[in-house]
């Protein structure tokens, strides 16, 4: 009988291959949180296809209280998902964030219920095929990251055995903020331009984002993470060997005219300089233009 009672909530990429994980280990008692019912769910990984039996709820109102909650919607999603925390959330359950950005402890907490609210970076990639199907890749490293924290080994238990290789660093939030620089230009000038990271390749786009990633780098180093003289120029360097033809998820948004995770990445940044009195020009041209587009969509959607 398995122990650990783990809410899924958010069914996407990021959802569906962590339920999958989850799912695989006996110790894991697993409920998906969703907005539309799947019982059966087909996860790809390398060559193998397994088919793995969720438990599926969609409604808020018969959930009970869980030890751990896994939340996956994007950013823009968690005031939506209150209901499901209202339900899944006591002072004892531990809520992960599974998430780009920052700030995740004040983007969640006030929902909570007291519980505690930990942050990760997802190193890993889920493609959401269908909605009964994801894919996992590796991209390198560990496939998720926690603070040092006193949950942060439970948390890396619940993945024990399974495909996801949990990392735990007293630097997180240097490694935040160098996920959140690569978001800062990848995901705002994919969405705006239309076009894939090949778009990089232009001298004038590679300006901009040098412009956009030492504002953030400033900032960042304002509230602590230890970002290199060079930090700004690495990130493009580094990013300009990923595929061309690749796309992001606010590209992959923006095309079906869904909402933006602009105000977690580019207005995270904003925000922080306002804290600090640091101007952030380009970073707040970013979180204007696409602000404007998400909110059209979320009308229209
Ligand atoms: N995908 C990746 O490879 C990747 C990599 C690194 C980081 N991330 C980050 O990980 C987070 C999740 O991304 P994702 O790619 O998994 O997004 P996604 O594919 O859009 O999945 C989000 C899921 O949340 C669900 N959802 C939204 N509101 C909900 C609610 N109120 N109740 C229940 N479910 C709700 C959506 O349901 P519907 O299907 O009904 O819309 C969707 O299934 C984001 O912050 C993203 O930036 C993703």
């Amino acid at each position: 009988m398995a122990g650990r009672k783990i809410a899924v909530v958010g069914l996407g990429g990021i959802g569906g291959v962590a339920a999958a994980c989850l799912s695989l280990s006996p110790d894991n008692d697993v409920t998906v949180c969703a907005r539309s019912r799947i019982d059966m769910l087909t996860f790809d990984h390398n060559e193998d296809s397994t088919s793995i039996a969720l438990k599926t709820l969609t409604d808020p109102n018969i959930a009970e209280p869980v030890d751990w909650v896994i939340l996956c919607t994007k950013a823009q999603d968690v005031a939506s998902a209150a209901p499901w925390l209202e339900r899944l959330c006591t002072p004892q359950t531990t809520v992960a964030v599974l998430q780009n950005g920052i700030a995740h402890e004040e983007r969640v907490g006030p929902f909570a219920k007291g519980a505690t609210v930990l942050p990760a970076i997802v190193y890993y990639n889920g493609e959401r095929l269908a909605p009964d199907h994801v894919r996992l890749r590796h991209i390198r490293g560990h496939d998720l990251l926690v603070p040092s924290v006193p949950e942060a080994d439970a948390f890396a238990a619940l993945f024990a055995g399974t495909l996801i290789d949990v990392g735990i660093s007293a630097e997180f939030i240097t490694y935040q903020w160098r996920k959140l620089l690569v978001n800062v230009i990848a995901n705002p000038i994919t969405a705006l331009t239309r076009q894939r990271l090949g778009v990089f390749q232009r001298a004038d786009i590679q300006g901009l984002s040098l412009g956009i990633l030492r504002e953030a780098v400033t900032v960042g180093r304002a509230e602590g993470a230890r970002l290199c003289d060079n930090e700004a120029e690495s990130i493009l360097e580094t990013f300009l060997g990923y595929p061309a033809e690749a796309g992001t998820s606010m590209y992959f948004d923006c095309l079906a005219g869904r909402p933006l995770e602009i105000e977690a990445l580019n207005g995270a940044v904003v925000a922080a300089g306002r804290r600090h009195g640091i101007a952030t020009p380009l970073n707040e041209a970013m979180l204007a233009l696409l602000t404007a587009v998400s909110d059209t969509n979320a009308a229209e959607g």
